[in-house]
């Protein structure tokens, strides 16, 4: 699973294969210049997902509830679901936190299926910082219970970040569904990365859970090599200029 945001990073992603994309409320750092996802709004999402969408339109797409549309107020919470699900025409919405459980049923049972995401959510950093969740023992069991609780809610897929691998493996045993992690170690069943991280592009921050796989860096060695070239009157040459010469025929 990797992130998309717009048009042409979904078309990458699905021209690269991968088997799901994730339209993450990431995005409100990624592109948007936000320091956090809190800012990000449904209508935010509902914008990104479109456009994921019409680049991707073969692959599995899952598309991230944003800070504060759930499990707030389950009547209201529902149609922010039902709204994001059929204007993005995502395969799946992903919603974060245990407590959201009773709203996981409630899509199920109304026909849009949800991935959980447990562990570290990026939305309630106000309360729990970004660090490894789950690293003492009670905190650990709660996350076991927890991710049985939205499994038998109906989640179809469960996102662990940043949690000791050796519980993201356990729990991965224990459930029947789909287990996806970052920062999570090796033995989830799936792995998610961000894009922006994955290709080095326009991002400050490394966590320790990201690898780099490509260095977006050099594009600003691009914009500088086209600035300089048309300072230098070299761009555009000839090869990028329209042969047609109409001055002959035009009084002037
Ligand atoms: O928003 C996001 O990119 C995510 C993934 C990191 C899981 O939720
Ligand atoms: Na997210």
């Amino acid at each position: 699973m990797l992130t998309a945001y717009d048009y042409p990073s979904g078309k990458q992603a699905e021209q690269a294969g991968l088997d799901i994309i994730l339209v993450g409320d990431s995005l409100g750092m990624t592109v948007l210049g936000y320091d956090s996802t809190v800012q990000v709004t449904l209508d935010d999402m509902k914008h990104h997902g479109k456009a994921v969408r019409r680049g991707a339109n073969d692959t599995f797409m899952v598309v991230d509830m944003p800070f504060g549309a759930a499990g707030v107020d389950e009547k209201i919470d529902m149609q922010h679901a039902v709204e994001l699900y059929r204007e993005t025409k995502a395969n799946a919405l992903k919603i974060e936190g245990a407590h959201t459980a009773p709203l996981i049923k409630k899509c199920t049972q109304n026909g849009i299926p949800v991935v959980a995401h447990l562990g570290l959510t990026p939305q309630s950093f106000g309360i729990t910082g970004y660090k490894l969740q789950a690293a003492s023992k009670e905190e650990a069991e709660t996350l076991i219970e927890e991710a049985k609780l939205v499994e038998q809610s109906g989640a179809v897929m469960l996102v662990l970040e940043a949690i000791p691998s050796d519980l993201a493996a356990t729990i991965s045993r224990n459930l029947s569904i789909p287990v996806i992690g970052i920062g999570a170690g090796a033995d989830t069943d799936g792995q998610v990365l961000v894009y922006h991280d994955v290709l080095n592009y326009g991002v400050d921050r490394k966590p320790k859970f990201v690898k780099r796989y490509g260095d977006f860096t050099t594009g600003v060695d691009a914009l500088k090599a086209y600035h300089e070239e048309v300072k230098a009157g070299v761009f555009p040459s000839p090869e990028f200029t329209y042969k047609k010469q109409i001055m002959d025929e035009v009084d002037a």
